[in-house]
């Protein structure tokens, strides 16, 4: 039986933001290019969400997977006043799709926290419900950087890799018996 959880936590960005590197601020981009590298093997999805100098990140997979990471995670000095908002038990990764998606501070997401009464994106001042609805809207918001910073690879490609390369054998297969059958109808005939 699988033991899933996912953690919800918010923190505070330690650095100043520095100039946009495609679109992405460059410390929040080596973090996702880490997150992307490491969390596939470790069977981890889930979304980030920065802005004004905050972080949201909802992290999803097995339980002691999500403990590893985010006890590393808690040790790193480029965020500081790290709050867990949520640890829960789940069935299913509802992120199966983003080894870490990203999500900046886009605008459905700034008019979502006006009809939550903030002008600033401040999480500290979120309640459980509010919570909830920003992990649903990061599920629904796109993610600018998808193909680049290493994106999540295409779902299944190496599934659909094999089955082009069955399929091709088949018909490699098949042809060649269609050959070696006229060929002996024509041997016959002869
Ligand atoms: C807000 C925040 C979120 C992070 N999320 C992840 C993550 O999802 N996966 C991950 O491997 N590292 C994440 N990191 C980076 C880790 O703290 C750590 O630097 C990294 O895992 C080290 O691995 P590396 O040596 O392969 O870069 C995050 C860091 C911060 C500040």
């Amino acid at each position: 039986m699988s033991d899933l959880v996912q953690i919800i936590y918010i923190s505070r960005a330690t650095f100043e933001p520095g100039p946009r590197e495609n679109g992405v601020e460059p410390h929040v981009g080596r973090i996702l290019m880490s997150s992307r590298k490491n969390n596939p093997r470790r069977r981890l999805v889930g979304v980030l969400f920065y802005g004004d100098g905050y972080f949201f990140q909802c992290i999803e997979g097995e339980r002691s997977a999500v403990q590893a990471l985010f006890s590393r995670i808690s040790d790193d000095p480029r965020h500081t006043d790290i709050r867990v908002l949520s640890m829960r038990d789940i069935d299913v990764r509802s992120f199966n799709d983003w080894s870490m998606k990203y999500v900046p501070a886009a605008r459905e997401v700034l008019e979502e926290l006006r009809r939550f009464g903030q002008s600033r994106f401040n999480p500290y001042e979120f309640n459980e419900e509010q919570v909830e609805r920003m992990v649903d809207l990061l599920r629904a918001s796109a993610d600018p950087t998808t193909g680049r910073l290493n994106g999540p690879p295409p779902r299944n490609a190496p599934a659909d890799m094999m089955g082009l390369t069955y399929l091709a054998i088949a018909l490699a297969t098949l042809a060649l018996a269609v050959s070696c059958v006229t060929l002996a109808m024509v041997m016959e005939w002869l």
